[in-house]
């Protein structure tokens, strides 16, 4: 289950620099971040939270995003551009200098060595999947990824997206790649039975892919985690911005804060319907 218990890394308040932030698919960016100070600094699951200096507009508010990449001298990260804060970033050339709130939140659990996994991405979410592949598979788990995106265009221009993983499941509402439709039903009809290889599933994406993958894993009895990708605020646990309705032992709910008790999650113990009903 999510490393909600583990130690972590103590967050830092970094001063890093742009070195990279090119177009890197329909509607996505890739900015590579130079802070040394951060290299190797986070676990799979785990986010930072970036603004660029000075601030131009204020207040603004720190956006929070996943790494997509580890680097000697920092990493990168994919960001689809939604609103004001990624059309911000969208125009900062290389050099600028950003603030870097990291690593914050909890972080996918690790199964055993010679089990398997299911990774199953969607949108934005998907290349922070990707660290979370070369992870399992660097201890001995086999990896099958599975992407979903709108058309072809729409999927971020991760090349580990087909290098990583051992196998790898593409589809698109369209068929313009892939499978025709969405993911989660690409893997129900996928002929080679990714559930029985693959009895742990991981997934981040949009909150009704996130629901259909835990939908899918209770149906099956398979362990499942979720990354909830929702608004934050402070991000590290002070302004209960970004609280999510997870069940307890006792069948009732509790808002669990999504920055500092997730963003990992156990896919069983989040109330869907009243996810939903929030937003
Ligand atoms: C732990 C975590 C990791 C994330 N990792 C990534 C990542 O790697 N790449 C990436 O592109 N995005 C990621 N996100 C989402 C990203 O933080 C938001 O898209 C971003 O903050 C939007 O800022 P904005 O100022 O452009 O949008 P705003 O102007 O604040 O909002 C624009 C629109 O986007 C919607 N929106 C804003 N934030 C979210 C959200 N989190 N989920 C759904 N809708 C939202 C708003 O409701 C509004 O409709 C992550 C979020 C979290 C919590
Ligand atoms: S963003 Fe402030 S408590 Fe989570």
């Amino acid at each position: 289950m999510p490393e909600e218990d583990a130690v972590f890394a103590v967050k830092r308040d970094v001063r890093g620099r742009v070195a990279e932030n090119v177009p890197a698919g329909r509607g996505f960016f890739r900015m590579r971040l130079l802070a040394p100070e951060l290299a190797g600094a986070f676990r799979p699951g785990q986010f930072f939270q970036l603004r660029p200096r000075p601030v131009r507009e204020a207040p603004f508010l720190r956006r929070p995003f996943a790494p997509s990449s580890h680097e000697p001298d920092g990493f990168s990260f994919f960001y689809a551009v939604v609103g004001k804060g990624t059309r911000l970033l969208a125009e900062l050339p290389a050099g600028t200098a950003v603030d870097i709130l990291a690593p914050l939140g909890n972080a996918y659990s690790r199964p055993p060595a010679g089990g398997a996994a299911l990774l199953i991405g969607g949108g934005a979410g998907a290349p922070g999947l990707v660290p979370l592949a070369e992870q399992l598979r660097s201890g001995g788990v086999r990896t099958i990824l599975a992407l979903g995106a709108r058309t072809a265009e729409a999927i971020p221009r991760h090349p580990g997206f087909a290098s990583v993983p051992d196998r790898l499941l593409v589809a698109t509402d369209d068929g313009g790649r892939g499978f025709r439709g969405t993911v989660l039903a690409a893997i129900r009809d996928d002929r080679d039975n990714l559930l029985r290889q693959a009895p742990r599933l991981y997934a981040c994406g949009p909150v009704p892919m996130l629901a259909a993958a835990a939908e899918l894993a209770a149906e099956r009895g398979l362990a499942c985690e979720v990354s909830l990708e929702e608004r934050m605020a402070c991000g590290f646990g002070a302004c209960l911005g970004c609280v999510a309705p997870i069940l307890d032992a006792g069948g009732g709910n509790s808002l669990r804060r999504i920055c500092r008790d997730g963003p990992v999650f156990d896919a069983s113990r989040v109330d869907w319907g009243a996810l939903a009903a929030r937003r």
